[in-house]
């Protein structure tokens, strides 16, 4: 089907860098165009306007849609999530309020070990039903394309179960997915005091049979009281053995050396980044691994906010995202996150909407198709209730703006 989109109150084309990841201050340069046409064919963006400058006959055949003082804006590209798990846990964030740490709920068996238990015990089914669940929910909030990572499944059984149901769920959604093999994420209980016989499974035993299933990227979890960075290294330096590229949970709790390791091992995203100091922001810029900062995992376990503002004034380019999972970001609300990065990080609305997007396409190696309504980039788009501009978003951050959500150059019918 061909569309046509018409008297755009406001189309927001993407950054006016035409390609590749933005960085610095090119990361606030935002095209943006006032009563505008934009027309889709064979799922792609085929072309946009002004009105006046509408060709009269060309796009007769296609079918329209009037967006009389609506904005239209490229899909978010959410580069981190955890959308496949078991059950909610309120309970440990109760636990928190009363003064207990994350940490301290983790040594205790509660946090990633908690989700564990439970995952254990569920079908692919079962796993799948809720992470379709968790995309219809995402995708209302305007996410066209996201990453999953496996990771609560912790041994290799388990793990390799939940890169089924990840596939699955690829095969089962328009959007376009990347599968992460989140190998380390937590010390599985059975492993407290065998932790080498544990990274021996994952570098003989599971890395092995996920790059046979099929993975994108493998990830880490490097953090105090998790996986050092010389256990990330191994890990990461196996999976690129079978061609998985890297991604790193990095420097969320402490200054952990997971920017570093990253940066070493040529990983594609070194992802959180609360702790982090000139230093890393250094070997970054020397690099071609992506920042990603996830300012709803800050909010909710209240943490100090990362230096995202100090990356992208440093010359970075920073891609955000939700982080959605059960333990630290309940949310995979990328309307609300942008609000985030604003108030939180001290991006500009524009910074924070080509994180959200072109950024995000490049932290997924997708940057030539995705996060951008350039001709010839797929047509995953949002059609905003009547606001005047992008900024009213962030600004009403917690009300749902997104009236219609194309993927693919297919309107989303909500399931
Ligand atoms: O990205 N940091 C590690 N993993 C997840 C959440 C872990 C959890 O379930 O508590 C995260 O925050
Ligand atoms: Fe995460």
């Amino acid at each position: 089907m061909k569309e046509i989109l018409l008297h755009i109150g406001q189309l927001v084309v993407g950054p006016r860098q035409p390609q590749g990841l933005v960085r610095g201050s090119a990361q606030r340069e935002v095209e943006t165009v006032a009563d505008a046409w934009l027309a889709i064919s064979e799922g792609r963006i085929e072309a946009w306007g002004h009105m006046a400058d509408l060709p009269s006959d060309r796009f007769a055949a296609y079918r329209p849609t009037d967006a009389t003082g609506r904005v239209v804006l490229p899909g978010f590209v959410d580069s981190h999530t955890h959308l496949i798990f078991g059950r909610t846990r309120e309970e440990e964030f109760v636990r928190r309020l009363r003064g207990e740490t994350y940490e301290q709920i983790a040594a205790a068996g509660g946090g990633i070990l908690n989700s564990a238990r439970h995952l254990a015990d569920l079908s692919e089914d079962e796993l799948l039903a809720g992470a379709l669940a968790r995309v219809a929910e995402i995708t209302a909030t305007g996410t066209t394309c996201f990453e999953v990572k496996t990771g609560y499944g912790l041994l290799p059984e388990q793990e390799l179960k939940l890169l089924r149901v990840a596939h699955r769920l690829r095969a089962a959604v328009p959007h376009r997915v990347r599968i992460t093999l989140l190998a380390a994420h937590a010390l599985p209980a059975d492993y407290r005091n065998r932790r080498d016989e544990f990274l021996d499974r994952v570098c003989g035993e599971l890395v092995p049979a996920a790059a046979q299933i099929g993975a994108d990227y493998i990830d880490v979890f490097c953090e105090t009281g998790f996986f050092t960075p010389e256990e990330t290294e191994r890990i990461l330096r196996c999976g690129a053995d079978y061609g998985l590229s890297g991604r790193v949970h990095a420097n969320e709790l402490d200054f952990s050396g997971g920017v570093e390791v990253g940066v070493r091992c040529g990983a594609r995203s070194v992802d959180h980044l609360e702790c982090v100091g000139e230093a890393q922001i250094a070997a970054l810029l020397d690099s071609e691994t992506i920042p990603t900062v996830l300012p709803g995992t800050a909010l909710f376990l209240g943490l100090p906010y990362a230096p995202a503002r100090r990356m992208i004034d440093s010359g970075l380019g920073v891609a955000l995202a939700s982080d959605y999972n059960p333990g630290t970001c309940p949310t995979g609300n990328m309307g609300l996150v942008w609000a985030l990065a604003c108030v939180g990080l001290r991006l500009l609305p524009e910074e924070a909407l080509v994180a959200a997007t072109a950024n995000g396409a490049a932290a997924l190696d997708w940057a030539d198709e995705l996060g951008r309504l350039q001709p010839g980039f797929r047509a995953d788009l949002l059609l905003t209730q009547p606001i005047a501009s992008f900024y009213r978003i962030p600004y009403s951050f917690g009300t749902n703006l997104i009236d219609r959500v194309m993927i693919g150059g297919q309107w989303w019918n909500g399931k």
